[in-house]
């Protein structure tokens, strides 16, 4: 019998707003699915999530620490097979994040695309959103990672990431492991319900209740967001021709919440009304997220299983991002 070694993979979210349909299918369900090929450490990353200070309130921001722990494990992510913690609780990742950022060229970090858009509606942008890639960096290489399973919109931090790794490698020897990203065939990009042509976003769900879709909203509300969904001028679906992006969107989130391939859509939907197939993919959706809700309502209401799962979660990644650590400053004979 062929044994394979499980895949060491890291990934994140951070613990700010609810978590939408778009990181439930880009990254989430990924994780959840992949649970048994993957040796899985999944981070809440409150540290990233700072880097937009003006957006925090102490108190809401602890919360949602918890809740995006809460949320993990409603999703299905099993804590006996996976790692589960806080960011801020490895303190690793600050220590290496400070060292890799003495390696990485200015120029790297002024190409990200997420930079750009997210420090244009700032009024202060603050240092650590310039150097955020450098911290998530930090967060993949210390658990010699070699699978980050992600969304599209993240596949340049990967790449930035690797970049980074190699540089350290070539001027102080091999350390670390060169991470891929793992990006879905499927919803690597959902894009928002009331605008087809841009990312489903927590920020703009924020301002606009139909953008998204809560991983956690009640079913009357996905029916809503769903039927409010942006289309196009035609009265039935065609799978004739360019679809129009709106009706591309919901058929991909239809086709993660279900399975269902082209050809079992295409026969269940080709000339039907625009009512009739949103009313069916809002049914999808809500059968789907229904049963992780009332997992997480009943989560969240325990806060010590939380507090254990969590702690448990960072002493075994604190024991793997100590012993990276010290191997950097070994490297670098900075360990006295
Ligand atoms: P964040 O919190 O913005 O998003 C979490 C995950 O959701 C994916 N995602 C989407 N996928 C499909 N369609 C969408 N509309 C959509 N919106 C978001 C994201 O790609 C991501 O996988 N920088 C990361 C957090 C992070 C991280 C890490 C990830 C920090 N350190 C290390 C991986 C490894 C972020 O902001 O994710």
């Amino acid at each position: 019998m062929n044994i394979q070694a499980k895949k060491k993979v890291f990934s994140g979210v951070q613990p700010t707003g609810s978590l939408h349909l778009g990181n439930y299918i880009g990254a989430l369900s990924v994780w959840v699915k992949e649970q048994d090929n993957f040796d899985g450490i999944y981070c809440v990353v409150d540290l990233h999530a700072l880097t937009i200070p003006e957006a925090i309130e102490p108190k809401v921001f602890h919360e949602k620490n918890w809740e995006t722990v809460a949320m993990y494990l409603a999703c299905g992510i099993d804590p006996n097979k996976s790692t589960i913690f806080i960011q801020s609780q490895v303190r690793e990742h600050t220590e290496l994040a400070w060292i890799l950022t003495c390696m990485t060229p200015m120029g790297w970090l002024e190409r990200m695309t997420q930079f750009k858009s997210k420090s244009g509606k700032q009024e202060t942008v603050g240092t650590g959103l310039f150097t955020y890639p450098v911290l998530q960096a930090a967060d993949i290489l210390l658990y010699d990672t070699e699978v980050v399973p992600v969304g599209e919109d993240q596949k340049q931090h990967i790449e930035i990431t690797r970049d980074i790794a190699q540089r350290f490698n070539q001027m102080f020897g091999e350390v670390f492991v060169l991470p891929e990203a793992m990006i879905p065939k499927a919803g690597a990009r959902i894009m928002g319900l009331d605008d087809p042509e841009s990312k489903m976003s927590k920020s703009s769900a924020v301002k606009n209740a139909k953008h998204a879709i809560g991983v956690v909203d009640e079913p009357k509300k996905i029916i809503k967001a769903i039927k409010a969904a942006k289309t196009d001028s035609a009265s039935e679906v065609s799978f004739e021709g360019e679809m129009s992006p709106g009706v591309k969107n919901l058929l991909t989130i239809h086709h993660v919440m279900t399975g269902w391939d082209e050809a079992q859509q295409r026969a269940h939907f080709e000339g039907k009304g625009y009512g009739f197939f949103k009313s069916e993919i809002a049914d999808a959706v809500v059968e789907r997220l229904s049963p992780i809700r009332e997992e997480y309502t009943r989560l969240l209401d325990d806060r010590a299983h939380l507090q254990a799962i969590a702690r448990m979660g960072a002493e075994k990644a604190g024991a793997q991002a100590e012993a990276k650590v010290k191997a950097v400053k070994d490297a670098l004979k900075i360990n006295f």
